[in-house]
């Protein structure tokens, strides 16, 4: 069935479960083109041409195009996906060593590409340049304060909200290798996020400054979000994401909780058609703000682990939301009659207080938007 003719009859559907095999029988068809479209490129954003760019690779977004063809592959066990998605990992570890380049998003890196290589095929390789980035990340740990230092240059004190989505590689590493340095630094970092980030009303902070010498709180800075006090989605989707994995890993009901504070916040502010606005707390009328389905995407797939941790009479609003999301998503804000454009999900926002990357395609909402309607479909596998 023709891309356009599907798109047109999904509109009307009520229910995500009602489309989702056609849904996903299109993605396949989707991302075989951008094989195509992409080439050897390391896509980002895409702007109105639809043309995604073709970022430096060690950049932190590197690893998501890679890791929706892992997950294709491992979805429809077909090789074309492998062979696309093999070279990447050493690619960017090689221009990481050239340029000095290894930062604090190593996770966002490595664990939907050397790590899923390494569970998928046994490749040694994967193996020790997934253990490399967990060793990279455990040494950017300040044990005054208790968390994963942002950036290089001469940011000592600053942490961000973002990291703990990385924090996966640790666990992967506590797991894999029997040292339990790496889940001790993995929980030290959570607890910093449940205990300074996320806010009394479930909204979290971006960046925190932290004195690098005695570990105390100095301030929040308001980064990628509207200001300090504001309230970020998609700093929200990397929380309730990141904390819903900590607790995969550990069990410990703590961060299942603070999960779910996060989500609650989240599913309150958001609009109509369930996808979010960039920044919750942008103006008092969010109807002329940019949406975000980054963090729209983001947060659908950590609301179906959410769900799956709960009895399912207190996980189906979780669920159920995250249905709702990715419904909206396919209906209204995907590409499928466009088969020109690179990209799979339209009017994602990057850094709107830098005036960049505002309504554009990013690729880390495509990856999550995948990897959402993989969990879905029954995919067990976890990168994050
Ligand atoms: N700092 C990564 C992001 O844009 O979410």
């Amino acid at each position: 069935m023709s891309e356009l003719k599907n798109a047109v009859n999904w509109q009307n559907a009520q229910k995500l479960g009602d489309i989702l095999p056609d849904v996903w029988k299109e993605l396949q068809v989707k991302v075989d083109r951008m094989i195509e479209q992409i080439g050897d490129k390391s896509p980002h954003v895409a702007k109105e041409d639809g043309i995604y760019d073709d970022m430096r690779v060690d950049w932190w977004t590197s690893g998501f195009w890679p890791g929706i063809l892992w997950i294709m592959h491992e979805m429809t066990g077909k090789e074309h996906y492998k062979e696309a998605a093999w070279e990447w990992d050493g690619k960017f570890e090689q221009k990481s060593i050239q340029d000095h380049n290894f930062h604090h998003d190593v996770g966002f890196q490595y664990l939907p590409t050397a790590v899923i290589k390494h569970k998928l095929t046994g490749d040694t390789d994967g193996l020790r340049r997934g253990l490399q980035a967990a060793n990279f990340l455990a040494g950017r740990f300040n044990m005054a304060g208790n968390f994963l230092r942002a950036w290089n240059q001469d940011k000592h004190g600053w942490a961000i909200v973002d990291s703990t989505m990385n924090l996966s590689i640790l666990f992967w590493a506590a797991e894999t290798t029997g040292d339990p340095r790496f889940e001790h630094i993995g929980r030290a970092h959570a607890d910093t996020v449940v205990e300074k980030f996320i806010r009394e009303d479930g909204s979290v902070n971006h960046i925190l400054s932290f004195d690098p010498q005695t570990g105390e709180l100095i301030e929040s800075l308001g980064g990628q979000g509207f200001g300090p006090q504001s309230a970020w989605s998609r700093g929200a989707s990397w929380a309730l994401h990141g904390l819903a994995n900590v607790y995969r890993f550990t069990g410990d009901a703590k961060y299942l909780k603070a999960a779910q504070r996060v989500a609650n916040y989240f599913l309150a502010c958001l609009p109509e058609d369930g996808v979010a606005h960039w920044d919750f707390r942008a103006d008092e009328s969010l109807d002329n703000e940019p949406r975000d389905t980054s963090a729209a995407t983001c947060a659908a797939s950590g609301l179906i682990e959410l769900a799956a941790f709960l009895p399912p009479s207190e996980g189906a609003v979780y669920r159920n939301a995250a249905e709702r999301t990715l419904l909206s998503l396919t209906q209204k804000y995907a590409t499928w009659d466009k088969p020109e454009h690179q990209a799979i999900l339209l009017e994602g926002t990057g850094h709107k207080p830098a005036g960049q990357n505002v309504n554009v395609s990013l690729i880390y909402g495509d990856y999550y938007y995948v990897e959402a309607l993989a969990k879905l479909l029954g995919w067990k596998q976890r990168i994050f």
